[in-house]
């Protein structure tokens, strides 16, 4: 409805003029009246001391501990993580505004749609209650069996379909439905040959689909007995209800993801993931409805955050489905707009982690997801062994034919880059382990797996280019000196081009090299000798910047890298933590920034 309906000009003014603003935000947030305004705690902030003001006659508020301000449009859509149509409608409804109907077949349509988001709603009350009957003892018991009590059914108003043919219909008959909205609305079944529609749901507990204002859509009914067949059954497509383009629990997930400061959404297989999910207090969990994700959900989910989370089972079939998304997204990947990967491991899905291991555990697994190119460079990488030229070259052209997907110029030609620099790095790690210990074995290569263990020479190839591009290493010099290498040879190539007396201006690889071998160390010598040449890059350019943050990975942090523990700092490239820490790169940036200003004062005085 809300996407063929246009808002016609003055209608916003009347709605904003009909509406209160203090009815609707003191519904969220406690006002006092204070003269001609009223005053509250922010709904963005923890502040303690009340800045959020309210003011009726200009109809506006302004919250002066984070800066938001606007109309009562604006605080629903901040609020409740709606689009501006969305608020729209919700307050037109609120206040008695009919949107408008264009034309009488709209209107026809406008109504009977009404009809049908009305027959859900009855339904769904009806499986809530007949949950809490006599006749809901098992599905209570179900229930209870996996950890949901009284306080979840309702907070995710779970039902029971009762195990009949007629008992859905003969309710909804008797709240007035006909018999052809309840076959339109998904909760009756037509059979091919003729005779009587029978009830859809049967004998199962129910978990009601909302569309993103929150209103009952359709159902998912999972069967009783471990071999229930299907195991779950949905609502067939209708006139509300798309399955590929809608996701379970979006509407309460944004709301909960407005108070938190996670990357985006969280994606579960089931409904019951995302149900344990909200229970274990991580509110912002979606699911799609049994099928592969589509565009449509990739574009909700994207409305909601830039960086949703996708939780996949780390087995063969959840690798697979991480890929299908993956192809999905590329096209429409953006600088704000991508995927990170949870992937579980053991067979385990959200809700059999949480129950075995608790909330904390799973809070962990979501502090590993790794970003959309790991993923994809994973794949490609073990698709073949790479044990000739050309399945090398095989690689590198499957992986140039993923980013030649991405439409985004930008973000494809930085894909590119990436994708190249880590084949390179990855074929150079594999001569080196074939060379073996004593450096000049000429075993052959075998399959790609043995290469999947944690490259022990991280953040060689930042260094090589430093020493192939030296204006890197004055603008990276006090990055290079604070940044912690496990890898000792690679420590040492550090020192020593840090520490040569023309960094910046004469370095090469030879010089290095030479000085490496003539103070002793010629595991670094030949670390550095052994690199394939680099690309050049350029000063001032995006280049230039990627290298400066993948050199930020490794400046000491307290808690990873700084304490030596592989584990730990690789825990660091989590969604939060990238956002940490391109906050502090900023900060840090500031903080220069202000140093100089100070410094040239002192010039001046
Ligand atoms: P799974 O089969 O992975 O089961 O279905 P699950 O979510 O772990 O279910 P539980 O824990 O045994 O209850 C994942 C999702 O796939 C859809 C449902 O949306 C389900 O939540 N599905 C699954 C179906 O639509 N039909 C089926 O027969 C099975
Ligand atoms: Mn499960």
């Amino acid at each position: 409805m809300s996407a063929s309906i246009r808002i016609p000009d003055g209608f916003v003014e009347e709605l904003k003029a009909r509406i209160r603003p203090s009815d609707v935000i003191g519904r969220k947030v406690k006002l006092k009246k204070q003269g001609k305004e009223w005053v509250g705690l922010s709904p963005f902030t923890n502040e303690k001391s009340p800045s959020f003001y309210v003011n009726d006659q200009k109809r506006i508020f302004k919250d002066f501990s984070s800066g938001i301000g606007g109309d009562v449009i604006s605080f629903v859509m901040e609020t409740e993580r709606l689009s501006f149509m969305e608020a729209v409608e919700k307050l037109a409804d609120e206040a008695g505004m009919q949107l408008p109907k264009a034309t009488p077949q709209d209107e026809e349509t406008y109504d009977r749609r009404k009809r049908l988001y009305a027959c859900c709603e009855a339904a769904c009350r009806f499986f809530e209650d007949r949950l809490r009957a006599a006749e809901g003892t098992e599905a209570r018991e179900y229930l209870e069996n996996r950890g949901l009590g009284a306080a979840a059914w309702a907070r995710h108003r779970l039902g029971y379909a009762p195990d009949d043919w007629r008992k859905t219909i003969d309710h909804l008959k008797a709240e007035s439905f006909g018999m052809q909205e309840i076959v339109d609305a998904g909760l009756a079944v037509v059979k091919e040959g003729g005779g009587d529609p029978y009830d859809r749901f049967r004998g199962r507990v129910i978990f009601p689909i909302t569309d993103v204002r929150g209103q009952v859509i359709a159902f998912g009914g999972r069967g009783l007995q471990p071999d229930a067949k299907p195991k779950y059954l949905n609502s067939n497509d209708t006139e509300l209800f798309h399955k590929g383009r809608v996701l379970y629990r979006y509407k309460d997930a944004r709301e909960a993801f407005g108070s938190t400061d996670a990357g985006g959404l969280i994606v579960t297989e089931g409904y019951m993931d995302a149900i344990a999910m909200a229970e274990a207090g991580i509110g912002h969990a979606v699911a799609p409805l049994g099928t592969a994700l589509t565009e449509d959900q990739l574009g909700l989910l994207w409305r909601a955050g830039p960086e949703p989370v996708l939780c996949f089972d780390g087995d063969a079939a959840g690798l697979r489905a991480a890929y299908r998304s993956i192809e999905r997204a590329l096209p429409h990947i953006q600088p704000e707009r991508t995927l990170f990967f949870c992937l579980l491991s053991g067979g385990m899905d959200p809700d059999d982690l949480i129950r075995q291991s608790g909330p904390e555990a799973m809070k962990q697994a979501l502090s590993n997801s790794v970003p959309l190119i790991e993923v994809l460079w994973r794949r490609e990488r073990d698709a073949e062994p790479l044990d000739t030229p050309e399945r090398q070259a095989g690689l590198e052209a499957r992986l140039m034919q993923a980013a030649a997907t991405i439409q985004h110029a930008g973000v494809r030609a930085a894909y590119e880059r990436e994708l190249k620099s880590r084949k390179n790095d990855h074929l150079w790690q594999m001569r080196r382990r074939a060379r073996g210990p004593a450096g000049r074995s000429d075993a052959p290569v075998k399959g790609a797996h043995q290469t999947s263990a944690p490259a022990k020479t991280r953040g060689l190839g930042l260094l090589v280019r430093a020493i192939d591009s030296p204006h890197l290493i004055d603008v990276g010099f006090e990055m290079l000196s604070m940044a912690v290498f496990l890898d000792e040879d690679v420590a040492t190539l550090r020192d020593v081009i840090i520490s040569s007396p023309d960094a910046g201006a004469g370095v090469d690889r030879r010089a290095i090299a030479t000085h490496l071998v003539q103070s002793g160390n010629m595991r670094a010598a030949d670390l550095l000798n052994s690199y394939p040449a680099t690309t050049a890059i350029a000063p001032d350019g995006a280049d230039e910047r990627e290298w400066l943050i993948a050199l930020e990975q490794y400046v000491a942090r307290d808690d990873a890298s700084a304490s030596g523990d592989v584990a730990k700092a690789e825990v660091t490239a989590s969604p939060e933590n990238w956002r940490r820490r391109r906050h502090e790169v900023a900060e840090r940036e500031a903080r220069v920034a202000r140093l100089n200003e100070a410094a040239e004062q002192t010039d001046q005085d």
